[in-house]
């Protein structure tokens, strides 16, 4: 489903054409298998979920969470056609199917309570503050009222070599969009969104900072 783009968004690597090379740099210096297998645990996947990525960028996330839960339907949106054509080929290769599709970074093209499960990695931290939580009141509303939104994304640096560490990642992605998250504020953000309950996972430490993973509720269970 394709919908007019917003021009303003900040690409995988801030600029078009590093997208391409965003897969190998990602292989190269994230721990990518921690990170997403610990996102993909804390989402107690089912059989017969209807699962949203959401930023899915080059699909990584959703061809793993695929490839461990061949059985639920996984949908992943992003805003940027370019990332979304790489992942169109990696899902190819890898022999999985998900439905992929492009919307405009404000209303997302699916009505309410569609979704039992949102996953999202490495995604808040691209969004200004204002745009954090507009997307955080569409990723409410396209979720079932008995889902769970699960998030990994920069959080509150678990120490100082991570604090200074995660300045690569504001000087490449921006500081407006990434002051929140280092402040520790993402909790904050989910309820100011209208969610009822957060619950830290897990953090992981890793060369650029400390991603921390969420679970987000819409009500208290
Ligand atoms: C660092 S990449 C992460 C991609 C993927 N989730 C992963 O784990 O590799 C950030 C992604 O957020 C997407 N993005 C930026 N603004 C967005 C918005 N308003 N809505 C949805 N996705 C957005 C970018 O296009 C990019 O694909």
């Amino acid at each position: 489903m394709k919908t007019a783009i917003t021009a303003n968004y900040v690409p995988a690597l801030r600029f078009r054409w590093l997208t391409r090379w965003y897969d190998a740099l990602m292989a190269r210096v994230f721990p990518e298998a921690r990170v997403r297998d610990a996102l993909i645990d804390s989402a107690d996947i089912r059989r017969g979920q209807q699962i949203l990525d959401f930023g899915t960028g080059t699909a990584s996330l959703a061809i793993r969470l695929k490839q461990r839960h061949p059985m639920p339907e996984v949908v992943g949106v992003d805003v940027d056609p370019e990332a979304l054509a790489i992942a169109q080929q990696k899902m190819e290769k890898a022999g999985v199917y998900l439905e992929l599709a492009q919307y405009n970074g404000e209303i997302l093209p699916y009505p309410d309570a569609t979704f039992d499960r949102v996953v999202t990695c490495l995604v808040l931290h691209h969004l200004a503050p204002a745009q954090k939580r507009r997307s955080l009141r569409e990723l409410r509303r396209v979720l079932k009222p008995s889902g769970s939104l699960h998030v990994a994304d920069w959080g509150k640096p678990s120490n100082r070599r991570m604090r200074l560490a995660f300045y690569v990642v504001q000087l490449l992605d921006g500081f407006k969009t990434t002051r929140e998250n280092v402040q520790g504020r993402l909790p904050q953000i989910f309820h100011e969104s209208g969610f009822a309950l957060v619950q830290e996972a897990r953090k992981v430490d890793t060369l650029f900072g400390t991603m921390r993973i969420y679970s987000v509720f819409g009500t208290k269970h």
